[in-house]
């Protein structure tokens, strides 16, 4: 712990038992209260919370799910940690309809929900006097931006309806009241109802059997009684079952889909062992997973014990379990050491996006490693090459302001960073290093600053050492530095030649050999096709290689972008079965924008299938559609 931090969680600790407010906390008075950071780099422009002033450290929902009106609601209790001389606490909200808040003994306090900002929500400023523990009645707005309400016909069974949220980056304020900031950990529990047969889970441990209410109800309890950041607080019902994979392992899933979806996450269990070899013990309990609808708008997330998937990462082969390894990794790189502002999420992502590949690595072997590896460096160049090696948006420290340059930065040029260091150093000091990194800031915030440190002080040798490996260069300067360690050329040597074939002499690969290939591979094959294709030459493509076909949606995803870029039309209805069913912002979001860039003949063909599939999708995917297509309500 860092001596500020050490010295302000002291003193808040220290305030906190000399309150007079007589309520008990709602579960037990020996809660961990987790440290926060003082720096002016760690301060978050997106909360409305003043934490040095007063946090929340513990959060108690009870709340009910209303399927009819979409609508959670109930009250939220929550501890409070307090300078003795603040008289108020600030909260993140975003729609929510707050009807009473009263302190633990029942009294009436003011509050004041003040004015929203776009994207940000509303401040909600509540009188505390001396109150530790408040209780706020509320429910929250159908249109919650958290939450997703899905109709039967957008499930697989068809027949009930489904719940799921997403809070990351900031959108749990729209279902929680609570300070919604990454730096500002808490620890919590719930009682959740839910009109049956509904199963609901959490992303905390679930307690016991779900209580039967007598009224076409039952009431399930979690508790997450290690603090996490506000932002990793998940829900998500409906007609789910579960089954186990290995003694802490398991996944949850509709009934219609749960054989394939066990099949393809097997290996979990086997990568929890994996990753505790690497890099020390998961320390959550379970791991379980839940793969939800294909509305669901990310492929994964990283929900403590409890893992939010697409459904459209099942492959039937499992190919795509580099997800599973990534939302798995998070538990260590994100969940246990937590970037303190959005400004680093590199390092969440990018510490991720490596701790990944190294899974893959000892769970599939080298080869698939270092394909996915070259395939993830290759986003890498793709971006600098649209944006430039000079854009600010390129550095893995994004101050406020910057226009990111996405994905391949905070992703997959911080896995590359992590990787040229331990190309650098040797495996065995840099394993040494990031195993240390997570155990001595387990349970809490990070900031870009805090890495640059550590890694000078107990990564580099000397000096000397610092300055060759770039460090600086790396965390704040745009581009890729000189010392980059690239993928391995042979990684592709196979399909590089048969692109390069193809686009000489149109040459395609015989079916059985790009049957043999593996996904990355496949993946790779069509990304290296020539940019322009006449109708003729997508239509020997699709014949010889069956992509319209696949199964595996990543490929499937590749191909209409290939197709639709070329203004192939016969691939115009299976886009729009696609975007119809699928809402994963990442296959959404480009398909539209690759139409939206076929002027006359794709703009019409967006606006009217957008028209038709934005109801269907999170407030994620319609956000990022929108501003694609231009969309006005
Ligand atoms: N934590 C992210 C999802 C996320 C990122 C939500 C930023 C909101 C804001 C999750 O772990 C993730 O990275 N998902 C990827 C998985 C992929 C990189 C394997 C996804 O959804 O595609
Ligand atoms: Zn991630």
């Amino acid at each position: 712990m860092r001596p500020i931090a050490a010295a302000l969680s002291l003193l808040l600790a220290t305030t906190a038992c000399t309150t007079m407010d007589a309520q008990p906390p709602a579960v037990s008075a020996e809660r961990l209260v987790a440290p926060i950071l003082t720096t002016p780099d760690a301060v978050d422009s997106s909360t409305f919370a003043q934490p040095q002033v007063a946090r929340v450290t513990h959060v108690a929902l009870d709340l009910a799910l209303d399927f009819e009106r979409d609508r959670v609601g109930g009250t939220a209790t929550l501890d409070i940690l307090a300078r003795p001389d603040a008289s108020q606490i600030v909260l993140d909200s975003d729609g929510l309809q707050v009807s009473r808040v009263t302190d633990g003994r029942g009294n009436e306090l003011d509050f004041d929900i003040g004015e929203r900002v776009e994207g940000k929500g509303a401040p909600l400023t509540i009188t505390i006097g001396n109150a530790r523990h408040i209780v706020i009645a509320y429910t929250a707005n159908p249109q919650a931006s958290a939450l997703q309400w899905l109709d039967p016909e957008q499930t697989a069974g068809g027949e009930y309806p489904f719940l799921f949220s997403q809070g990351q980056a900031i959108l749990n304020r729209s279902w929680i009241p609570t300070q919604d900031s990454p730096g500002i950990r808490q620890t919590w529990e719930a009682r959740v109802t839910a009109p049956k047969p509904l199963d609901v889970v959490m992303s905390g441990i679930l307690q016991g059997e779900p209580e039967d209410l007598g009224n076409g109800r039952r009431a399930f309890r979690f508790v997450m009684d290690k603090p996490v950041a506000p932002y990793l607080i998940a829900i998500a019902a409906g007609d789910i079952d579960f089954r186990a994979i290995g003694p802490r392992t398991g996944v949850w899933a509709e009934p219609a889909i749960l054989d394939r979806a066990h099949w393809e996450v097997a290996d979990t269990e086997d990568m929890v062992k994996e990753a505790e070899a690497l890099y020390g013990p998961y320390r959550w309990g379970r791991y379980d997973m839940i793969v939800l609808p294909p509305a669901f708008p990310f492929g994964g997330m990283e929900n403590p014990v409890m893992t939010f998937l697409t459904p459209t990462f099942i492959a039937g082969d499992r190919s795509l379990t580099g997800l599973v390894a990534h939302e798995l990794a998070h538990s260590w790189s994100g969940n246990l050491v937590t970037n303190a502002v959005w400004a680093d999420s590199w390092l969440n992502e990018g510490v991720t996006s490596y701790f990944e590949n190294r899974i893959i690595e000892e769970i599939y072997g080298e080869k698939r490693a270092e394909q996915e590896a070259a395939l993830s460096f290759a986003a890498i160049e793709d971006t600098l090459a649209e944006v430039g090696t000079d854009a600010p948006g390129t550095a893995l420290h994004q101050p406020d302001g910057t226009d990111s340059a996405g994905s391949a930065i905070v992703y997959d040029k911080g896995a590359a960073f992590l990787r040229t260091l331990e190309h650098e150093v040797g495996r065995e000091r840099f394993d040494a290093w990031l195993r240390q990194w997570f155990d001595n800031h387990a349970f809490e915030p990070a900031t870009s600053a805090m890495i640059y440190e550590d890694m000078r002080k107990n990564l580099a040798r000397s000096e000397a050492e610092a300055e060759r490996l770039r460090l600086r260069e790396w965390i704040y300067e745009p581009g890729l530095p000189a010392n980059v360690a690239r993928p391995d050329p042979a990684a592709f040597a196979t399909v590089d030649a048969a692109a390069a074939a193809y686009g000489g002499s149109r040459a395609i690969p015989a079916a059985a050999a790009w049957r043999k290939w593996s996904s990355a591979e496949r993946q790779r094959f069509l990304q290296k096709l020539p940019q322009e294709l006449s109708a003729e030459e997508l239509a020997q493509l699709d014949r010889q290689l069956g992509l319209a076909a696949t199964g595996n949606n990543e490929e499937l995803f590749l191909w209409l972008e290939l197709a639709l870029a070329n203004r192939y039309e016969p691939a115009v209805p299976k886009a729009e079965a696609f975007l119809a069913e699928v809402g994963r912002a990442k296959f959404v979001r480009p398909l539209f924008a690759t139409l939206m860039e076929e002027g006359e003949w794709g703009r019409p063909i967006a606006q009217r299938i957008y028209a038709k599939t934005r109801p269907s999708y999170h407030a994620v995917t319609r956000g990022s559609v929108d501003k694609v297509v231009g969309w006005k309500e």
